[in-house]
């Protein structure tokens, strides 16, 4: 018999709103998961309206408070079982730690927070209270970035030397804070956005990739935070030259006046042994350079094992629902991924069985946490003009 479908709350999300719509597609995606309460907005009138307003009926509330401590008082089945933050940076730290607290699961938008200090509150809440969290880190979800995790982590390269990972963007190329939209208002706002607006925004997700494909962490930085457009407090482009845990190097950079480049996410892998290239605005290819050889290139749904240089596939990427090959995958599939894998483990969690919360699947907690740390390091060395700093 089919299970029923598992409850999801949503905090953020109203009127104008950006991310909430990829994702309750991908929630939507499966049939497995479905929209059924919601706090839209910061304004409690405008909350409700736009409740009233949804394509299909939900439970409004009046705020976050409010549906919180409603939700965990009902029975298992009618409550929600997770609950998903898309609000600006400064609102994911008071409801996400409010919900752990409450025992529910969360889906919680990148960046983490606005400072570390909220990041290692909700590190220790989440282990006490042994929770599913997940850290939006969408383009995890890729089967392409899965495979590029194993083709990595297998050794395929040989030993990693030098890893670029880029986020570029051209949307910031002028004053779009002035010109109406929203999304542009609070990422330039400190008080909002954080200490960066390119790297918090952006560079958390090159960093979140670097270190997702090739298991290494960034152990030290020198960065360079540039604001190019008049009047803006925070960086417009961000860039930093990296240590990484087993002596590489990195660049990890973040532009949004990179005009042309709209969400351009790519990483290059050096190793000892081949080169890897991945592309988000061409998520479904994979391209290997090997020395003297040509150039190999990876379809998703085209990849088989033992062909000369993969080796045996991970039987658990091989059995993940994709689309048939030449059925373009993308953005919204990607975030379908990581409902789907965080659904496994709110269910599992729900049951008392094991799950796993390990990074393997999707961000976590910590895997947020070092982007903030990471984002906290390269503020101060470009405050001391580019000085090495560690990530702490
Ligand atoms: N993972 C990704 O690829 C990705 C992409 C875009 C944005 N994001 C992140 O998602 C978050 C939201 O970004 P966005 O571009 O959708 O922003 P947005 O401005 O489009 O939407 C934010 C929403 O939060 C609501 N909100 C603000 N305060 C609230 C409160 N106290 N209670 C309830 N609702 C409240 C606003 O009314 C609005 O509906 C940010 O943290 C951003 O960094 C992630």
């Amino acid at each position: 018999m089919s299970e029923r479908p598992l409850n999801v709350g949503l905090i953020g999300g109203g009127r104008g709103a950006f991310i909430v719509h990829p994702h309750q597609r991908a929630i939507h995606f499966d049939g497995t998961r479905r929209v059924v309460a919601a706090a839209l907005h910061q304004d409690p009138d405008v909350a409700m309206e736009e409740a009233e307003d949804w394509p299909f009926p939900i439970h409004g509330y009046r705020s976050y408070d409010e549906m919180i401590e409603a939700e965990k008082g009902k029975p298992l089945g009618e409550r929600v079982d997770y609950v998903l933050i898309v609000t600006p940076n400064n609102v994911h730290f008071d409801p996400a730690m409010k919900c752990i607290e409450a025992g529910i699961p969360v889906f919680c938008e990148k960046p983490l927070t606005v400072t570390l200090e909220e990041s290692d509150k909700l590190v220790a809440a989440v282990k006490e209270h042994n929770i599913p969290f997940c850290t939006a880190h969408t383009y995890l979800g890729h089967w392409s970035s899965r495979l590029s995790r194993h083709i990595v982590r297998s050794g395929l390269l040989g030993d990693v030397r030098w890893v670029d990972s880029s986020y570029l963007q051209g949307w910031l190329a002028s004053r779009t804070e002035d010109m109406g939209v929203m999304q542009a208002e609070w990422r330039v706002d400190p008080k909002r956005a954080g200490a960066s607006c390119a790297g918090g925004d952006i560079g958390t997700h090159a960093l979140m990739q670097l270190r997702y494909v090739t298991g290494l962490d960034v152990t030290r930085v020198q960065a360079h935070l540039v604001t190019f457009v008049e009047g803006r407090q925070l960086d417009d482009h961000f860039t930093t030259y990296c240590e990484l845990s087993n002596g590489g190097k990195a660049l990890v950079r973040a532009s949004q006046i990179a005009i042309g480049h709209k969400n351009d996410l790519c990483i290059e892998v050096n190793g000892t042994k081949a080169t890897l290239f991945w592309r988000q605005e061409e998520p479904e290819k994979i391209v290997i350079h090997l020395p003297g050889q040509p150039d190999r290139v990876y379809w998703r749904g085209e990849v088989q094992a033992n062909d000369g240089f993969l080796g045996d596939m991970p039987e658990d990427l091989m059995a993940e629902p994709t689309a048939p090959s030449g059925h373009p995958e993308a953005f919204h599939d990607a975030f379908a991924r990581l409902h789907r894998c965080f659904e496994a483990d709110v269910r599992a969690y729900q049951e008392g069985k094991p799950w796993q919360s390990d990074g393997s699947k999707y961000a976590n907690v910590e895997d947020g946490r070092m982007g903030i740390a990471f984002v906290a390091a390269a503020v101060e060395s470009s405050q001391k003009g580019g000085e090495w700093v560690d990530v702490p």
